[in-house]
């Protein structure tokens, strides 16, 4: 009888969680939630010839549950009465956000392929641990499948299936053969990387860039078409603030926050290199924290890509467009290692400390909320 592994991530989105399964191997997979089946099917047909099972579970359904059980048979596909292996059922449980405070969020970006150190510095809160965050860059392209695979791989490594992760994408992302494949590999909200989720008081909107530079830069060679997707996300946060009732301003929320792999209120322009190349969008990302600060207000925003560990607050190198909220830069990676951002949320303020991968503190902040 034959096995895979089963490693699943459940990915907070919307109304939703996305669990994504790895697999190995054809097969029929479902997840049940309080003997409910959810399966993966396109149009009423079951996929078994995919890199990673996808089940949206209303987030409710899975709160209220605490737990999911996926069953899987490995599948000789055929014309006809296709043979099986028998079925094997994993039962996972889930800790929802149920706090009011002292909300624990690890927050990991740009690990360009540091795998192991990545999973070491992510796993500082431990069993504490209420939000996992990996903001884009994970690996360094996505020129391979495996190399697509490495942010639920990692996550799967910090949370065993048993925690809620936010999963965005990074430019490097956007980089190889599997980049036009990439909603094959990471959850997606609606087919977009831009959406927002409400995980117990906590409020999250999560922004996509895509990539650092303008759509006909050489290195793209003609494979992207950024420029419309971020006009349709000004439009998308707007529709955000029309509702924000059912948004930032429900009852329940009491914390929100930013994320986004690129911290768009940076202008990136070196007079000192001469290099104009990254200083694009500049009035799209202008419009964009506009409507942040004079709207949704969040209290902070979890950032990546620059390479930088810090909490920025007001102007300055990293804030040219006046973003209001503390700027928290939270993944930097160094030689063979990796540091990230364990991020605490109390009743007034949020925690921040900085720490490396034998989760040693290399430096802290207090921020107000
Ligand atoms: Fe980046």
């Amino acid at each position: 009888m034959k096995h895979m592994n089963i490693h699943p991530v459940v990915c907070a989105e919307g109304n939703y969680y996305m669990i994504c399964i790895p697999v190995s191997k054809k097969a029929l997979m479902s997840v049940f939630v309080n003997g409910e089946e959810y399966t993966n099917d396109k149009c009423g047909v079951k996929i078994s010839n995919c890199y990673v099972q996808k089940f949206e579970i209303p987030k409710k359904t899975l709160d209220l549950a605490k737990a999911y059980t996926v069953t899987y048979e490995i599948i000789y596909r055929e014309a006809y009465c296709s043979k099986k292996e028998p079925p094997v059922s994993l039962t996972f449980s889930f800790c929802p956000i149920e706090k009011r405070d002292d909300i624990h969020i690890y927050h990991l970006s740009d690990v360009h392929g540091r795998e192991a150190a990545a999973i070491r510095t992510g796993g500082f809160f431990s069993e504490k641990l209420d939000l996992l965050v990996l903001n884009g860059d994970i690996s360094s392209s996505t020129q391979t499948a495996g190399e697509s695979l490495l942010p639920l791989k990692i996550a799967y490594a910090i949370t065993h299936g048993e925690k809620p992760c936010i999963i965005t994408r990074g430019n490097h992302d956007l980089r190889g053969k599997y980049a036009e494949r990439i909603g094959e590999f990471y959850p997606l909200c609606n087919d977009k990387f831009y959406y927002t989720v409400k995980l117990g008081p906590l409020w999250c909107l999560i922004l996509d860039c895509g990539e650092d530079k303008n759509d006909d830069h050489r290195e793209y060679a003609g494979t992207i078409a950024f420029h419309k997707y971020r006009q349709m996300e000004t439009e998308f946060i707007k529709n955000v603030i029309k509702n924000s009732e059912r948004e930032y301003q429900a009852k329940d929320v009491i914390f929100k926050c930013v994320i986004s792999h690129i911290p768009f209120m940076h202008t990136d322009y070196d007079p000192a290199k001469g290099i104009h190349e990254f200083d694009i969008e500049i009035d799209t990302y202008t419009k964009w924290v506009q409507m942040l600060n004079n709207e949704i207000k969040p209290h902070f925003g979890l950032f990546g890509h620059v390479h930088q560990v810090g909490v920025l607050e007001g102007a300055g190198k990293y804030n040219n467009k006046g973003f209001a909220a503390p700027i928290i830069l939270g993944g930097k990676p160094e030689n063979n290692t990796v540091y990230g951002c364990a991020v605490t949320l109390k009743e007034k303020t949020a925690e921040i400390l900085f720490t490396d991968e034998t989760h040693c503190v290399v430096s802290s902040r207090i921020i107000s909320l």
